[in-house]
């Protein structure tokens, strides 16, 4: 098989957002507790009861923002259960997630710690669906607060003076959903409300964030964009990719045949129409895209490992998976004008994660390896590229077979990545390279399974990282790069 394209180098297509690379993490099964949070009389190396391998391992990867308390649980927190003296904190059931206990030691100081360690923005996610105006309200008062007030007072005798900066909050969580099983029209009316008391104090500014469609819910978006759109300042969008149409039995994570491994991935292609038509209807009320479109809830979704709890999600991670998040990047690039962050759902033990823990052991998964690559996008210019994919039939079905993104970084150095779904053959990809200036060299590293269902494991940890990838030529003005079966690789042009 081979792909033909053009780079366009003297083309540019406008910044790539490094919040595309966002997580997303929820008080949900391992991911909190055990995943971030063991606490300081932890046997496992930590800061602040923060596990540092963790940290280490996503400030590699350069995690730019991180979502929480959710998800589902956002609008069932009370985040005054959340401060204080963690012994005299309140214990709970976590009725979204398993029926298990929260006791509520990872809160409001503890997330704001988390996010000083990685180095990255918090995106705090408030309560419409049982929680008041008054108790968001306040929420934003005790964070970013400078001065004399009940909850910057509240702040400090729990040991925190200053106050934090936040610039992302989200009114509301699937509120047509978990969030409250609300109308369109009834929540654009709450969300025009609530955040009005979503004040900006002292210096900090923060984006006001709509809960936005599911999926295809095309009318969500539509009337949210008609009452509220002056009132935010981005619109959300989740949506997940399941092997089978059944929410009952979605597929399992490995030992899946072929049909699956093609649905999969042809289903996570789906995100490229979802944010066509949702930016289609945002451009009618808002032309210059002022108000942002982010995916903040995005990934694979499989049955749960054999034995987990089933409210935990906990699934393995495979090639699959990998290229599933590196099909959905240059989604997310392509539309960088409208897609201006995206969070992984979710960052450790859940869902489509990047690290999984067990006790004071650490994975990081293949998707883990598409973020490490894909580093080089962030905040790059976009570069025009066309590419004539060519086909990966399965049955009567197709879809392209080779996928890519090309960007230049801020020091001129310009990343190619390219990824290739076909298990069975490599393809021959040749790119003309048009608008080339002065002498450089290409380097490469390549993500690569040897089935399809490879993974790492607590017992094989490195079965799957980046190899240093020497497939390639060039010839005049042509770059030929030979993409093994199921992989990912990023070529790396040094400027000159
Ligand atoms: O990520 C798991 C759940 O999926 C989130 O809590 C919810 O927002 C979505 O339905």
């Amino acid at each position: 098989m081979t792909a033909k394209g053009i780079l366009n180098l003297d083309i540019s297509r406008g910044k790539i957002d490094r919040n595309v690379y966002g997580h997303f993490s929820e008080h949900l099964g391992r991911c909190i507790y055990e995943g971030f949070w063991v606490g300081e009389d932890s046997a496992i190396p930590n800061v602040n009861g923060i596990r540092s391998d963790v940290v280490e391992a996503l400030k590699r990867i350069r995690i730019p923002v991180l979502r929480w308390p959710g998800g589902c649980f956002a609008d069932e927190y009370h985040w005054k259960d959340g401060i204080g003296l963690p012994e005299k904190r309140k214990r709970m059931i976590n009725t979204h997630w398993g029926g298990v206990v929260e006791n509520n030691h990872f809160g409001t100081h503890e997330f704001m710690e988390l996010c000083r360690q990685l180095g990255c923005e918090p995106y705090i996610n408030g309560n419409v669906g049982s929680g008041t105006v008054q108790e968001m309200a306040e929420w934003v008062e005790y964070l970013t607060f400078e001065g004399v007030s009940p909850m910057a007072e509240l702040r400090a005798a729990n040991g925190r003076e200053e106050p934090w900066k936040v610039k992302y909050f989200g009114v509301g969580n699937e509120n047509w959903g978990c969030g409250g099983n609300m109308r369109p029209e009834y929540y654009a009316d709450l969300y025009r409300r609530y955040q009005t008391y979503v004040r900006n104090y002292g210096g900090n500014r923060i984006e006001r964030i709509a809960c936005g469609a599911n999926s295809d819910d095309y009318r969500w978006t539509e009337v949210l964009m008609r009452e509220a759109g002056r009132y935010m300042d981005a619109l959300t969008l989740h949506y997940y990719t399941l092997p089978r149409d059944s929410w009952q039995d979605k597929g399992d994570a490995t030992g899946f045949d072929e049909a699956e491994w093609f649905s999969t991935l042809q289903k996570s292609l789906r995100m490229e129409e979802l944010i066509s038509r949702h930016s289609t209807i945002m451009d009618q009320y808002d032309p210059e895209a002022r108000v942002a479109l982010i995916v903040d809830e995005w990934g694979t979704w499989y049955n749960v490992e054999p034995g987990s709890n089933p409210g935990f999600l906990y699934q393995q991670n495979t090639i699959r998976d990998a290229l599933v998040a590196s099909l959905t990047f240059h989604i997310f690039h392509e539309h960088n004008r409208r897609v201006r962050m995206a969070n992984i759902a979710q960052t450790v033990n859940v869902l489509q994660a990047v690290v999984l823990t067990e006790g004071e052991k650490v994975v990081l998964t293949p998707t883990y390896h598409v973020f490490d690559l894909y580093k080089v996008h962030q905040d790059a210019e976009r570069l025009d590229l066309r590419l004539d994919s060519g086909s990966y039939r399965f049955g009567e079905e197709e879809i392209p077979a080779v996928s890519g993104t090309a960007t230049r970084d801020k020091d001129g150095h310009v990343h190619l990545s390219l990824c290739h779904v076909d298990p069975h053959a490599s393809a021959e990809t040749r790119l003309t390279l048009r608008g080339l200036q002065g002498d450089g060299s290409w380097s490469g590293l390549v993500l690569a399974g040897d089935s399809i269902d490879a993974h790492n494991t607590f017992e094989q940890p490195e079965r799957l990282r980046p190899e240093a990838f020497e497939d390639f030529r060039e010839e005049g003005e042509e770059l030929i790069v030979t993409l093994p079966p199921m992989s990912i690789v990023t070529l790396k042009r040094s400027a000159p």
